[in-house]
């Protein structure tokens, strides 16, 4: 069921990218400006190369300082002009003459190129210094303090590109309608934004509205909402298989299956249908955020926004940057985070962020620890439980997250890092081959009912 969903979804995604290429270009992108930048620093010395014509006649001079001093071959005419020793001395004085205006033109032309040379290096400069000023903010400077940059090249210098201002968010769209999904819409509507859930699958958005109620039952159980406000809550959500519905969103989370060609897929299309203010978070656990951000035209408005399962519980949201992103986008997602009653964390751009590079090889390492026989299922749990206070060992934890999740997150942690310690174990490949899936499936390192 769930690979039939997501081969549907994947398809869909697909075939929805059929809009032709835009030929609004909005925003400059960091290649671009940094390619105009080198074309422009190449052709800052070509006025010094102005006088260099000038320097034509120079041998024709020089061979005629060498050639006065010989005798002159032709007959002199009797009487002559002058007296003979100023008539010998007067080819030196033309020489001299044409020497001395060839050398002041010479250095007129040369200042006149240097000028040139000046002007268009201070014109040059503060162009530059206008473009890299703009991101280059007060609050750059504490974060850089902070040690938070990201690595490479920092991100927070992009300009906000000739960016539209940001809308207020009141509408958000939700892809998929999976785990995460729902949860995210979950606590969404609860926090008072109005919900488009999109999923390619009727029975799956059926499935998630049932799960957000039930959830809603029980915070309402709990006395951590009204019965009025979950009310309201529900009725702010609303289905959709047309992903053309969502155009009305101010900020889209995309929560679809952890392939990067579907959401690959996905971006492209939301990039024709989103007005182009609007944001695209993507809650993807492992994928980089430049790579998604580049399939888009506005890749310093693509940014990662993790949640965590379940998402109504847990207090986190890892907040990534591309290395695109703008600080208006980061500070846009951070405020939303915090709307959404969540404590955002700023990482950067690395295969499973930190989050998944930590976690998913505790969760590999414990799988290889039952596949050789080092300790039961629940014994390995049991010792996490009891000796790290973790609230779930780490093999019920792979169950409740979905095998086919873990061993989507380690296969991107191995293509990504490149080190062999991220191979998937045999034991959770062949338990996926299986469909042995964990929880949702019925049955993982243990059985559900
Ligand atoms: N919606 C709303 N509330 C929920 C809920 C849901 N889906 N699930 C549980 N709750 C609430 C319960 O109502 C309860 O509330 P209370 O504290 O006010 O009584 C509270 O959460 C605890 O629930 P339970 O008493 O039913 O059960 P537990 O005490 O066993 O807690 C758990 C369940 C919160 C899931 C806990 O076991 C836990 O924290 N487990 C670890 C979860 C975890 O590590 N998640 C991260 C996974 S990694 C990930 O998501 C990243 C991805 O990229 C892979």
């Amino acid at each position: 069921m769930h690979h039939h969903r997501c081969t549907r979804l994947h398809t869909e995604a697909l075939a929805c990218t059929g809009a032709g290429p835009s030929t609004e270009i909005v925003i400059l992108s960091e290649a671009q400006r940094s390619r105009r930048t080198c074309i422009l620093l190449l052709l800052l010395p070509l006025p010094l190369l102005l006088p260099l014509p000038l320097l034509l006649p120079l041998p024709l001079l020089l061979l005629l300082l060498l050639l006065l001093p010989l005798p002159l071959p032709l007959p002199l005419p009797l009487p002559l002009p002058l007296p003979l020793p100023l008539l010998l001395l007067l080819p030196y004085a033309f020489a001299f003459a044409f020497a001395f205006a060839f050398a002041f033109a010479f250095a007129f032309a040369f200042a006149f190129a240097f000028a040139v040379a000046v002007a268009f290096a201070v014109a040059f400069v503060v162009a530059f210094a206008s473009e890299v000023g703009a991101g280059f903010s007060p609050d750059t400077l504490s974060r850089q303090q902070k040690g938070l940059q990201p690595l490479g090249l920092s991100s927070s210098n992009t300009p906000p590109a000739k960016l539209r201002p940001m809308p207020p968010i009141q509408t958000i769209a939700v892809l998929g309608a999976g785990t995460m999904g729902n949860g995210i819409a979950h606590v969404a509507a609860r926090s008072g934004l109005h919900v488009l859930l999109y999923d390619i699958d009727q029975p799956a958005l059926d499935r998630a509205l049932a799960t957000i109620h039930k959830n809603l039952v029980r915070e309402v159980a709990k006395e951590k909402l009204t019965q009025q406000q979950a009310d309201e809550a529900h009725s702010r959500i609303a289905p959709h298989t047309n992903i053309s519905h969502l155009a009305a969103a101010d900020l889209a989370i995309e929560a679809a299956t952890e392939r990067l060609e579907i959401k690959s897929a996905l971006f492209r299309n939301l990039d024709h249908i989103l007005r182009p203010e609007v944001i695209l978070a993507t809650n993807t656990s492992s994928i980089s955020i430049t790579k998604l951000a580049a399939q888009t035209r506005r890749p310093t408005q693509v940014i990662g926004m993790h949640f965590f399962n379940p998402v109504p519980v847990m207090q986190l949201v890892e907040i990534i940057r591309g290395l695109q992103t703008s600080q208006p986008t980061f500070d846009a997602v951070h405020a939303l985070a915090l709307q959404l009653g969540k404590t955002p964390v700023e990482v950067n751009d690395a295969a499973g962020f930190v989050s998944n590079r930590v976690l998913m090889p505790l969760i590999n390492e414990a799988i290889y620890a039952v596949m050789e026989g080092v300790a039961t299922p629940e014994a390995v749990d049991k010792v996490f439980q009891l000796g790290m206070a973790h609230p779930m060992g780490p093999l019920t934890l792979a169950d409740f997250i979905g095998l086919d999740v873990c061993l989507d997150i380690m296969r991107v942690l191995e293509q990504g890092i490149g080190d062999p310690k991220y191979r998937p174990c045999p034991l959770l490949i062949r338990m996926v081959d299986a469909g042995w899936l964990g929880r949702k499936s019925g049955r993982g390192f243990y059985t559900y009912a």
